[in-house]
């Protein structure tokens, strides 16, 4: 129970638990202030009365690091829009690395980033696979496309076979690191793929590059054998990424169609 209570040496009784969660903060009118209450266990840990209370009165263990820093209060003072604008859509799929291995210092801050991505109900089975050895890469893009070829796909079959014959990776582009999310929570699926696109947008920030590796992750997820033997991970894979230094340049970005939208026009 990660939520322990109020620290009432602190508390000013100025209710915003009660606001950020009428859940398990109640009013006390006999003693005239909130209490937390969870008999059941049933809070998530979501921290939002954590974040919200000004003096710092909730108690709370094992919830993980907390972060204060000021902007936290008004995040657009970070970053604008015509930056953020231009982050975003200068982000493109790399299919090409340098010979380079990613720091783990580094694979650790988009780790630290992801954690932050929300998720249904706040909760945080997900889990990742890093595969950084090259054989390995190397087996596992083989085995890919050898799934996609006797699957007898015909839009991919005749690419993988030539690829193959000529030892070219067109599953991982012969990328460093794969990075793989799984869990054994059936319901994980769209938390994994909010967390991966923090995950790739972060990578950004740091000067890598990713790409989502699709098929990877359609035979990964319909094959217990494969991802069980071949990469030991157990439950459902949600989501594959490649990781790595880009030895790609965009020189601008490309086109998009807007997105069809009903109710915009009628606003002012
Ligand atoms: C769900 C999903 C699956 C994808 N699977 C693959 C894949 O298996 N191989 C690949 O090279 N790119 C894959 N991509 C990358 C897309 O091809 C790419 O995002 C799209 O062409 C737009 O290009 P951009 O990301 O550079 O803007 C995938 C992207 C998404 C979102």
């Amino acid at each position: 129970m990660p939520i322990l209570g109020i620290d009432y040496e602190k508390c000013t009784n100025c209710q915003q638990c009660y606001y950020a969660c009428s859940k398990f903060f109640k009013r006390d009118k006999e003693l005239n202030k909130i209490v937390f209450t969870d008999p059941h266990h049933l809070c998530d840990s979501c921290g939002r009365c954590v974040a919200m209370c000004k003096s710092d009165a909730i108690i709370y263990e094992n919830l993980g690091e907390l972060l204060e820093f000021e902007e936290v209060q008004n995040p657009s003072k970070l970053i604008s829009y015509g930056t953020m604008h231009k982050f975003m859509s200068a982000k493109r799929s790399i299919r090409g690395y340098k010979k380079k291995k990613v720091p783990k210092r580094i694979l650790k801050k988009i780790l630290d980033t992801m954690k932050y991505a929300p998720t249904g109900a706040n909760i945080r089975t997900l889990q990742c696979t890093i595969i950084s050895d090259d054989d390995k890469i190397k087996k596992l893009s083989e085995i890919v496309m050898d799934a996609i070829i006797s699957s007898g796909n015909p839009s991919y079959s005749q690419n993988f076979i030539k690829a193959k014959k000529h030892g070219i990776d067109t599953i991982f582009y012969n990328a460093p690191h794969i990075m793989i999310i799984h869990s054994n929570n059936p319901g994980d699926s769209m938390n994994a793929t909010i967390a991966l696109t923090y995950g790739m947008l972060c990578a950004q920030s740091l000067g890598l590059g990713t790409c989502w590796i699709g098929l990877a992750h359609g035979v990964l997820a319909s094959s217990k054998e494969i991802r069980e033997k071949i990469v030991g991970i157990h439950g459902n894979v949600w989501g594959v990424i490649i990781i790595g230094y880009p030895a790609q340049i965009y020189y601008r970005v490309p086109p998009r169609p807007d997105i069809k939208t009903k109710g915009l026009n009628e606003l002012v």
